[in-house]
């Protein structure tokens, strides 16, 4: 079947109402993408970054209300530094070219992970963009770079506990607040976990928040994630049960 009659017949069976909330993606492949077509790695990423623009577009359109990129783990920084310089020039590109397109789609980005490690080039990329969206109402683009979920657990144990210590607050910690020393405060938890490239495993994203989310997993490489196969993520989605412990 061709590509847009399978995206057009997924439309049609997609109910616009029961869209998942939050998408989390770990965007994986770039690297097997590029060595598949004996170029250098950082071709992949480059690529990347076009499925990037896609993705916010379209997620954008089929209302989705969160979409969260995993950029670049605390794990990453172990890579060959020429492949982590290139990685790092990326939010600079992107921002830069798709802000226009960001403003007229009425996206906010944010950030997740540890920020201050990062280039000052890349914080400035990326508070840039923050600040330039910060009044826009509609997806939120949340972007995680430099994260690493066991990280953001610890930070917000120490701060519990300095606040505690300090008398910032009496009593016990629940989830609910809990959650809200996560870099993720305030935004709900994934419904839909979606990752490329075959791998099946979750690489120390949002552990906590990852709890009660539906996993998809797809053989497609990141560059190579079109609208056809984050249609047949949404719709996949739609056709499971969840429980949450109950029958
Ligand atoms: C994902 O692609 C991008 C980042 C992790 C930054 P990879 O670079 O991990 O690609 P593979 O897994 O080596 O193919
Ligand atoms: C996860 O991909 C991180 C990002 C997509 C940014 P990796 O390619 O780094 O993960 P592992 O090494 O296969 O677990
Ligand atoms: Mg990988």
């Amino acid at each position: 079947m061709e590509i847009k009659e399978r995206e057009s017949e997924l439309v049609k069976k997609i109910n616009p109402d029961s869209v998942p909330g939050h998408v989390a993606i770990i965007m994986d492949g770039n690297g097997r993408w590029a060595v598949e077509k004996g170029l250098p790695r950082h071709e992949g990423h480059r690529q990347g970054v076009e499925t990037v623009r896609e993705t916010v577009r379209n997620s954008s359109a089929l209302g989705i209300k969160i979409l969260t990129l995993f950029a670049f783990s605390t794990e990453n920084w172990q890579r060959p530094v020429r492949e982590v310089n290139y990685l790092m020039s990326l939010p600079e590109i992107y921002f830069q070219s798709e802000l226009p397109e960001l403003m007229r789609n009425n996206v906010q980005i944010r950030l997740i992970g540890d920020r201050t490690r990062l280039p000052r080039k890349v914080q400035k990329a990326v508070y840039d963009g923050i600040e330039a969206t910060r009044n826009n109402s509609g997806m939120i683009l949340n972007i995680a770079l430099n994260y690493g979920s066991r990280t953001e657990i610890i930070m917000a144990v120490n701060r519990l506990i300095d606040e505690k210590t300090e008398g910032k607050f009496k009593g016990e910690v629940d989830e609910k607040m809990f959650s809200g020393y996560l870099y993720t405060a305030g935004i709900a938890d994934p419904d839909l976990l979606i990752r490329t490239s075959g791998e099946k495993r979750i690489s120390n994203f949002l552990l906590w928040q990852l709890a009660y989310s539906e996993l998809w997993f797809t053989d497609v490489l990141w560059p190579d994630f079109s609208k056809v196969h984050l249609l047949e993520a949404v719709y996949g989605f739609q056709q499971r049960k969840r429980s949450y412990g109950k029958v």
